[in-house]
């Protein structure tokens, strides 16, 4: 039986990744563990910090727990403000859940990587999953070195670690938690509101994005995949959509008209870094990986949803 606990559980991924592996293995299985508490008072919750292995040894046992979606990090544009909280949150934490992954006897650990693990000499498009992996920012740093260690303790020690590279995540649910590609979700609750939104990329900067039903279907689908399919593990390059900002605004301008300037900030720099495409075809051969979602059905689905959300 399935009894799974999601680090960073109440992050913009994992306040939605919840409620889906609740309804997918029933509701008493998936425990939340997060540095601060729950807003919603799940009583399903522990309190943990990812620097402590000895907290998560002790979430792991008192729950018993097989399964770890370990998603608790600090993003791009925050790690470049703080880069010694990435690096300990992201790199040691790491660690830390593997570790304690190992010495518990953990089935699975399944961790996203990012986009962010390429660098400036990466091919911009349609990159391929196995290519230059030089990254610039901590947080890229970060995801290649999750990726390595992965891949180090399923070598080493038989623990099944699987990850999958996630775009830009866009969603309406819980706001994004301090990223590159955090323009892409702000945009729409400005463009709702009838306001003016200060872009801070510039209009031409091309990004890969997700929409967060699909990003929810890849790690779920990767967990369930037969191991004996699988070439890649922790590193799999998954594709939905490529936009710019102004791709974007001209889609939503096709809903709500709004204001939109564009001041460029630290953060173009990271998406220059970044790919503008992706060549998924790894995860499409080895786990049957096909998303739902394009940048207009999104859109639409944005505007949609966020309309109820926001009462308008
Ligand atoms: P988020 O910032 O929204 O959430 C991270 C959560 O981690 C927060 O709830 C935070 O409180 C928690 N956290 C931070 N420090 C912690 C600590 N020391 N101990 C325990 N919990 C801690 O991030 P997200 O967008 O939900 O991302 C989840 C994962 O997906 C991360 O690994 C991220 O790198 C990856 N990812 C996200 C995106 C995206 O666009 N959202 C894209 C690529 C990869
Ligand atoms: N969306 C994430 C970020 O911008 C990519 O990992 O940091």
């Amino acid at each position: 039986m399935k009894r799974i606990m999601v680090t960073g559980g109440l992050g913009q991924i994992g306040s939605e990744l919840v409620p889906y592996l609740r309804e997918k293995y029933g509701h008493d299985n998936v425990i939340v563990a997060d540095i601060r508490e729950p807003e919603n008072g799940d009583e399903l919750f522990v309190k943990l910090d990812v620097r402590s292995e000895e907290d998560i040894i002790n979430a792991l046992k008192e729950h018993d727990i097989d399964t770890v979606y370990h998603l608790a990090a600090i993003l791009s544009a925050k790690g470049e403000q703080n880069p010694q909280l990435a690096f300990n949150v992201n790199i040691v934490g790491m660690y830390n859940v593997l570790e304690a992954g190992r010495k518990v006897g953990l089935e699975r650990i399944m961790v996203p990587s990012s986009i962010a693990a390429f660098g400036p000499e990466t091919p911009k498009d349609n990159t391929p999953n196995d290519t230059v992996l030089k990254p610039r920012t901590m947080y890229g740093i970060s995801k290649v070195t999750g990726e390595l260690l992965g891949l180090y303790y399923w070598e080493k020690y038989g623990l099944d670690v699987r990850g999958v590279r996630y775009p830009g995540i866009i969603s309406w649910k819980a706001p994004p938690g301090g990223g590159t590609t955090d323009y892409a979700v702000e945009i729409f609750y400005y463009a709702l509101r009838g306001e003016k939104y200060t872009c801070f990329l510039r209009e031409d900067a091309t990004l890969p994005m997700m929409y967060m039903p699909d990003a929810l279907k890849a790690i779920t689908e990767l967990a369930e995949a037969p191991a004996d399919r699988l070439i890649h593990r922790t590193d799999f390059n998954i594709s939905a959509m490529s936009f710019s900002p102004a791709e974007l605004v001209a889609e939503i301008r096709k809903y709500v008209d709004f204001e939109v300037e564009y001041k460029p900030d630290y953060r173009q720099k990271i998406a220059d870094s970044w790919p503008r495409t992706i060549d998924d075809s790894a995860a499409r051969k080895e786990w049957g990986w096909k998303p739902d979602y394009d940048m207009p059905t999104m859109v639409r689905d944005m505007i949609s949803n966020l309309k109820k959300k926001l009462g308008l």
